[in-house]
């Protein structure tokens, strides 16, 4: 029997093409509408935003999209990532199951985020753009930007939401340090932020409110465009990096077939990252018991208690309305320490495949994540973002329930990012100064009654 720990790919055996699960979706996605005339949404309702090559992988259905040369070049820094066999804690959990999980905390900002920073870095320099706006919560997707846009020589301009900018300044020297300019959202510096101060000049911000602070910011400069680090379908093919590189490092440990795939849901990105292409491989048969399950956070519950519905990308309805699972734009949740799971709306594609109950979702309270990613740092060392943290939970989870049935299941989740700079959210849980938030159904339903009128 192998005892081998990591699983590594050549250089070479990086990927050439991303996948795009648009070819393989039971059903094609609901047009993104436009937020003023509520119509469909063509390639030029976008051009202010997005480059056109983006657009256009945005509304592609083709299976396959070539990578870039220099996109790979870059990306050639840390990967192909290792995959890992997470044998203690298989020992601790006594599990027949075997536990691996796709290590993308190796990048140099620490996460699976630069895998489409890096690609939308290289668009917008392509065209011609100077300066690339955008939003972030635990900062996880603006220090990638940010050293994206360092390496195409791009400024970059982060509205950071604001809790997560007062607990973890760390990441915003990190930014900086690749050339950023990061400021607290809601800011004095959009027409979107300053209405929400005049409101609440407490406002803990959210990911929907620095979307619309950033969307207002390039709309107004002609040389900017903004970039989204999850949601949107060229985000997620973007990620498909990692799920096509770990089904090859199964094969090489020697498993024919993953039985469950997991991973925590912000926007999506990370989890689709993983799971398209298993899910193309439980569509098309080649898989089909796969067990595929997203982990969100209770406070910020999209997928299991939000509704399947057309809404606003963002708090000020300035960006593209899509159908998804939603808990309304106006929703500000908790601050809980998983900033980057404080998203109010999710993935069109990975939405579709929920509703379509091809993807199974489950949410988790703070603290027995953070119990968790402690027995997960017991164990394997690494400490884990409190974002990852989430999918840790549900991979223990399904170990116990094989520990109970016997079964040797494969488990592969992705172990989406490091937590050093999330240090004082473990500080805030030894000092037992979490506060687990119930479902904010009130809030929610509220906030669910001011979803767009689109005839739906
Ligand atoms: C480490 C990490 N994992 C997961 C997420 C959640 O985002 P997504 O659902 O797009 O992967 C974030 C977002 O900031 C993150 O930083």
């Amino acid at each position: 029997m192998s005892v081998e720990t990591k699983f590594f790919l050549d250089e070479n055996e990086l990927p050439k093409k991303w996948y795009n699960v648009n070819a393989d979706l039971p059903r094609p996605l609901d047009p993104p509408l436009h937020p003023m005339t509520l119509k469909p949404l063509g390639p030029k309702d976008l051009a202010p935003l997005f480059p056109m090559e983006l657009i256009k992988q945005e509304m592609s259905t083709q299976r396959y999209i070539d990578m870039p040369e220099k996109v790979r070049d870059v990306l050639r820094l840390w990967r192909p990532t290792p995959l890992y066999r997470a044998r203690r804690l298989e020992e601790k959990l006594k599990t027949p199951a075997k536990i691996y999980y796709k290590w993308e905390g190796v990048s140099p900002p620490g996460s699976h985020k630069p895998n489409t920073a890096v690609a939308q870095a290289y668009y917008n320099m392509k065209e011609g753009i100077e300066r690339i706006a955008t939003e972030t919560g635990a900062g996880q997707w603006g220090s990638s930007l940010a050293f994206a846009c360092k390496l195409f020589e791009l400024e970059c301009m982060v509205y950071m939401v604001k809790c997560s900018f007062n607990q973890k300044p760390y990441r915003r020297i990190l930014m900086e340090t690749w050339g950023a300019k990061v400021v607290a959202s809601p800011s004095e510096l959009t027409e979107a932020g300053k209405k929400m101060l005049e409101k609440d000049v407490d406002c803990p911000g959210s990911l929907g409110l620095a979307i619309s602070e950033a969307v207002e910011d390039a709309m107004k400069n002609d040389n900017t465009h903004y970039s989204l680090g999850s949601v949107l379908n060229h985000v997620c093919t973007h990620q498909s990096v990692v799920g096509l590189e770990a089904r090859k490092q199964l094969q090489v440990a020697g498993e024919e077939k993953a039985d469950v795939v997991v991973g925590c849901v912000g926007g999506g990105s990370n989890f689709a990252g993983l799971a398209f292409p298993f899910v193309h491989d439980k569509l098309t048969g080649k898989n089909p018991d796969v067990e595929i399950l997203g982990a969100e956070p209770m406070a910020c519950p999209t997928l299991t208690k939000g509704q399947y519905a057309y809404d606003f990308g963002d708090t000020a309805q300035m960006a593209p309305i899509v159908k998804m699972y939603t808990l309304g734009h106006d929703f500000i949740p908790e601050p809980i320490h998983a900033g980057g799971l404080r998203y109010h709306g999710d993935s069109p594609q990975l939405s579709l495949l929920v509703n379509e109950g091809v993807i199974k979702p489950r949410a988790y309270h703070q603290i027995e994540c953070f119990d968790a990613a402690k027995l997960f740092a017991e164990t394997e060392g690494f400490v884990v973002a409190p974002e990852a943290s989430h999918a840790i939970k549900e991979t223990i989870e399904q170990a116990k329930k094989c520990r109970e049935t016997g079964q040797e299941k494969v488990i592969v989740f992705n172990n989406s990012g490091h937590g050093h700079f999330d240090l004082s959210a473990y500080e805030a849980y030894f000092a037992g100064q979490l506060v687990d938030y119930e479902y904010p159904m009130d809030l929610i339903n509220e906030s669910l009654r001011n979803l767009p009128k689109t005839g739906e």
